[in-house]
C-alpha cells in the first residue's frame, strides 16, 4: 500500500482534530515535557516493556528500552513506553503460564485503547514472547519484536553451566550424593551471571527464535546475547525500524502466513527447541486464523535434522551459538535444503531467504551441517493412544534409547502434593521399569499446567545408578530439562481425560517409534473406572483464576482462552 500520510495515523484521533479532547491530550503531553513539534503528525510508537525489578531475564530492559526510543526519535518517530505484566519465570506462581493469556490481553487493550501507531514487544523470558505476539497479532498495528537475548554462559570451576539443564543435571548428584552442599552452593553463584534469559535451548531461547523464523523481529535478533554491545545496537535499530513499518503500514496479518508458521516449527525442531514452542505456536498460529495441528510437528519432525548442538539437546550454550552464526546460519541451511518457505515476509521488508542468504557457519560443531546432524530426525514426536486420544509430546532425543519401547507398571500419584509427599517414600512400590504417573497438572487441573512433567526420579532408583525413568504427565515440561517424560496428555485428567482413570500397577506402553501410548487395560474396566469418575471441584470461584478456568483450551488446542483465538479483528473504539 501507499505510504501513509500524517492524517492516516491512529494517533492523528488522539493528537491533530480540533475538539475538546484532543486538548486534553495535547495539554497532558506538554504537562509531560513535551512540544507540538515533538509528536505531531509522527507516528507514536508503543513500547511493550516487561521489565520489572523480578525479572533477572529482563533486568536489562530499563537502558535498552533508552535505546530503543533513541531509535525511534532518530527515524521520526515519538516513543512511549508501555510498562506490561512481567512474567518472570523463576519466581511467579503456579506458573507463569497461568498469566500468558493476560499479558497478551494486556498487549492487546493497551495498543488498542492508547494513541499507538505502532509497536516495539520487549520480552524474552519464557511467556513473554508468545504472549507479547498474540496481543500484538489479535491487535494488528505495525509491530516488532525485540528479543531479550540470552545471558552469557554459566560458570563453576572451569566449566560451562547451563540455565536449567545444569540445575536438573546436579540436583540429582546433590540427591545421589555425588556432589556436596558446598559444590551446590558454588552453583548457585556461577550460573546466572548476566542480564538476559536462559541461556540454554530452553523456552526463551527457542520462542525468540521462533519470533525470528515467524519474520517478527530483525534479522539475527534472537541469538544476541544480552550484555553483548550488539544487542544494544540492535535495539536502536528496532526502534528506528518501527516508524518506517508504520508509515508502510507493515502488519502482523502482512507477515503471519501459513509459510512463516511453518518456518518457525521448522526453525524450532532444527534447534531441538522446547516442546513448549508445540503449545505457544498453536495459539500464535489459532490468533493469525491459521491452522497448526499437532501432527504437522511430528511430520515436520520427521523431516527435519537437528542441527544446533545446544543444551539440553546437545553440549554449547546460547552464547556459543551466537559465535557460531545463530539462527540466521540454522534458517540457512533449512532455506538451502528446501525446508525454508524464502518467500517469507519479515518485518525489515525483505524475505526471509533474502534475510539469511549472507549467513554462514562460523563452528561446524556447534552449528553442524546438514550432512552431520545432532540428531537426524524425530527431534520432537507426538503419540496418540488411549491415553492420549487428543495427544501428547515426547522429545526422545532427550530420552535414554532403552525406554524408548517400554512398558511398565503404573506409580500414580494423584496431584504434585501427593507426589513431593511421596517420590522418596522408601516403602513407595516403584523400581526403575515403573512408569511415574502425575494427575491434575493440567491446564485447568493444576492449574496453569506448570512444567512438573520432569518427575524426580525416586532416590532408591537413583541409587541403583538410574537416572531416566518414562514419566507420564498432563504438565508441560521446562524446555532445558530432559528425560523420557510424555507430556501434555489431552484431555487432562482434570476434565476427565483417560489419565484420571490410571491406577498403581496398571501396565502402560510407551512406543515411540510407533507413536503411542496406551493403557493396558480393558475397555470394560476403563467404562466402570469412568462411571465411578467424579468431576472435581472447581478450583477457582472468583477472579482471573475464574476467568481462566472458564475459558482455557486444551494443551493440543494451545491454551488460550475460547474467546481470544479466531474471529474477527476487534474495531478500534470510537474516538470521543
Ligand atoms: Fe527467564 Fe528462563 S527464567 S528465560
Amino acid at each position: 500500500m501507499a505510504r501513509k500520510r500524517p492524517e492516516d495515523l491512529r494517533s492523528h484521533r488522539w493528537y491533530g482534530v480540533d475538539d475538546l479532547r484532543a486538548f486534553g491530550h495535547r495539554s497532558r503531553t506538554a504537562q509531560m515535557g513535551y512540544q507540538r513539534s515533538d509528536y505531531a503528525g509522527k507516528p507514536v510508537i508503543a513500547i511493550v516493556n516487561t521489565w520489572s525489578d523480578i525479572n533477572p531475564c529482563h533486568s536489562h530492559f530499563k537502558q535498552r528500552v533508552e535505546e530503543v526510543k533513541r531509535g525511534v526519535w532518530e527515524a521520526g518517530g515519538f516513543p512511549v513506553e508501555l510498562p506490561a505484566m512481567t512474567l518472570s519465570e523463576p519466581f511467579q506462581k503456579p506458573t507463569t503460564m497461568m498469566y500468558r493469556n493476560f499479558l497478551a490481553m494486556e498487549t492487546e487493550e493497551a495498543l488498542r485503547s492508547y494513541p499507538a501507531d505502532g509497536a516495539v514487544l520487549m520480552g524474552g523470558c519464557d511467556k513473554t514472547t508468545p504472549a507479547l505476539l498474540m496481543g500484538a497479532i489479535s491487535m494488528n498495528l505495525p509491530a516488532v519484536f525485540m528479543p531479550a537475548g540470552p545471558m552469557l554462559r554459566g560458570s563453576w570451576r572451569g566449566a560451562a553451566l547451563g540455565s536449567g539443564s545444569d540445575v536438573w543435571k546436579y540436583w540429582v548428584e546433590l540427591r545421589a550424593g555425588a556432589i556436596t552442599a558446598q559444590d551446590w552452593e558454588e552453583i548457585e553463584q556461577g550460573i546466572a551471571r548476566s542480564p538476559g534469559h536462559c541461556m540454554t535451548m530452553g523456552t526463551a531461547s527457542t520462542m525468540t527464535s521462533a519470533a525470528e523464523a515467524l519474520g517478527m523481529t530483525l534479522p539475527g535478533a534472537a541469538s544476541i546475547p544480552a550484555a553483548d554491545s550488539r544487542h544494544a545496537v540492535m535495539a536502536v535499530m528496532t526502534g528506528k525500524r518501527i516508524v518506517d513499518m508504520v508509515w508502510d503500514d507493515l502488519k502482523p496479518s502482512d507477515v503471519i502466513s501459513s509459510d512463516s508458521i511453518q518456518n518457525a516449527v521448522a526453525a524450532v525442531l532444527a534447534i531441538g527447541g522446547s516442546t513448549n514452542s508445540v503449545v505457544h505456536l498453536i495459539a500464535l498460529a489459532r490468533r493469525a486464523g491459521l491452522e497448526l495441528d499437532l501432527e504437522t510437528f511430528d511430520q515436520v519432525a520427521r523431516e527435519t535434522p537437528l542441527i544446533a548442538n545446544i543444551r539440553p539437546s546437545g553440549a554449547y550454550l546460547m552464547e556459543d551459538f551466537f559465535y557460531a552464526g545463530g539462527l540466521p546460519a540454522v534458517l540457512k541451511q533449512l532455506a538451502v535444503s528446501g525446508r525454508l518457505k524464502v518467500g517469507a515476509r519479515t518485518v525489515n521488508g525483505s524475505t526471509i531467504g533474502d534475510n539469511v542468504e549472507p549467513a554462514k557457519i562460523y563452528n561446524d560443531d556447534v552449528i553442524r551441517p546438514l550432512n552431520n546432524p545432532l540428531v537426524a530426525s524425530d527431534s520432537l514426536a507426538i503419540l496418540r493412544g488411549n491415553l492420549a486420544p487428543d495427544g501428547a509430546i515426547i522429545k526422545p532425543p532427550a530420552a535414554e534409547t532403552r525406554l524408548h519401547r517400554h512398558a511398565g507398571r503404573a506409580v500414580v500419584f494423584e496431584d504434585y502434593n501427593d507426589m513431593a509427599a511421596r517420590i522418596d517414600d522408601p516403602d513407595l512400590d516403584v523400581d526403575e521399569n515403573s512408569v511415574l504417573v502425575l494427575k491434575h497438572a493440567g491446564p485447568i487441573g493444576a492449574p496453569g499446567m506448570p512444567e512438573w512433567g520432569q518427575l524426580p526420579i525416586p532416590k532408591k532408583v537413583l541409587a541403583k545408578g538410574v537416572r531416566d525413568m518414562v514419566r507420564v504427565s498432563d504438565a508441560r515440561m521446562s524446555g532445558t530439562s530432559y528425560g523420557a517424560c510424555v507430556l501434555h496428555v489431552a484431555p487432562e485428567s482434570f476434565v476427565g481425560g483417560p489419565l484420571a482413570l490410571v491406577r498403581d500397577g496398571d501396565v502402560i506402553e510407551l512406543d515411540i517409534p510407533g507413536r503411542r501410548l496406551d493403557l493396558n487395560v480393558s475397555d470394560d474396566e476403563l467404562a466402570r473406572r469412568r462411571a465411578a469418575w467424579r468431576k472435581p471441584a472447581p478450583r477457582y470461584a472468583r477472579g482471573y483464576g475464574r476467568l481462566f478456568s472458564e475459558h482455557v483450551s486444551q494443551a493440543n488446542e494451545g491454551c488460550d482462552f475460547d474467546f481470544l483465538e479466531r474471529g474477527a479483528p476487534t474495531p478500534d473504539p470510537e474516538i470521543h
